[in-house]
């Protein structure tokens, strides 16, 4: 197949391309400076030149604070983004798979969160991730949409500044000796390649639809950390925040944990706990 990877250099994005070029597809890699996602006519120029059979969208604004500041540009990005790659994709008969956010709950359930519980976002980012949902699963009749949570993998993160949370907890522990986590903030921290695997095996497949897709389990800030840190033998003061010690400007959700209901009742779910997931991030070099 040939598959147009959209956010190509990002994160997740150099994952998805590792993955399908390994799987014997032509992985077409398009950077920000290839495509932009807002703009309609973009989207239509690239892909109808590129007439790709596959479309994976990694490409977002998702940095939380920015997003709250410039709520135009999120929805620009993340909703109309979303709907320009639905259009295109529904014209060319390709399908789209979408990245999204567990951000889109409002973590009052305090039971992990499956496909079928209503959304309802806290911030601006998880409002604008919705709407992309929405447009993607409204527009796109061949449509996989991707929920997932605390993503980490070896290229950081462009959008928030070079250092995933497990470089960052290192980095920290190195110059400080002392680290201080919020143990109140509950995720599954999930691998992007572990990830970009669970898109190969479902583009397989028709089995079309919104799906969550995070690593298994889940834990605190405060325990991702400690098993960082058990892990990599790094002697550190790991110490839980107090309850003001890092004052947030945008609510998130305290609970965002998602269950892979969708994916397990296809047979096709191939995520790990998370402490494996974190266990293959530092045996792998790249
Ligand atoms: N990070 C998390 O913990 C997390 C959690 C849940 C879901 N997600 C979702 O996971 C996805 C991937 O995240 P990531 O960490 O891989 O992000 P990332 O490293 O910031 O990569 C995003 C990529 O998209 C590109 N991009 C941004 N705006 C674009 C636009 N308007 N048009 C075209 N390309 C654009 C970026 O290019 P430039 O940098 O050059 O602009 C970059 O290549 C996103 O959809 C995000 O919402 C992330």
């Amino acid at each position: 197949m040939k598959i147009a990877v959209i956010g190509a250099d990002g994160q997740l994005g150099t994952d998805v391309v590792k993955a399908f070029t390994a799987n014997g597809d032509e992985a077409v890699s398009l950077t920000h400076s290839d495509i932009e996602i807002s703009d309609k006519d973009s989207v239509s120029e690239r892909m109808t030149a590129l007439r790709p059979n596959f479309i994976v969208n990694t490409a977002a604004m998702h940095h939380v604070d920015k997003c709250e500041q410039d709520p135009t540009k999120a929805f620009a990005v993340n909703g109309l983004g979303a709907k320009n790659l639905a259009l295109v994709a529904r014209e060319i008969g390709a399908k789209l798979m979408h990245v999204s956010t567990d951000y889109v709950f409002d973590g009052e359930k305090k039971s992990p969160y499956e496909e079928s519980d209503p959304p309802r976002p806290l911030n601006a980012y998880g409002n604008s991730k919705l709407s992309g949902e929405y447009f993607v699963r409204s527009t796109a009749p061949q449509h996989f949409v991707l929920r997932t949570s605390a993503i980490y993998g070896k290229r950081p993160c462009r959008a928030k500044g070079g250092l995933n949370f497990i470089e960052l907890m290192l980095k920290l522990a190195r110059e400080r000796g002392e680290v201080k986590v919020v143990d109140d903030e509950f995720v599954s921290p999930t691998p992007t390649p572990e990830i970009a695997r669970q898109m190969v095996a479902l583009s397989r497949s028709d089995a079309y639809g919104l799906y969550h897709a995070t690593a298994e389990g889940s834990c605190s800030w405060y325990a991702f950390a400690k098993e960082i840190f058990a892990l990599t033998n790094t002697k550190v003061n790991l110490l839980i925040a107090g309850p003001n010690e890092f004052p947030i400007k945008v609510p998130r959700p305290k609970y965002s944990v998602l269950e892979n209901a969708a994916l397990k009742k296809q047979g096709l779910n191939v995520f790990q706990p998370w402490q494996q997931g974190l266990r293959a991030y530092f045996s792998t070099s790249s």
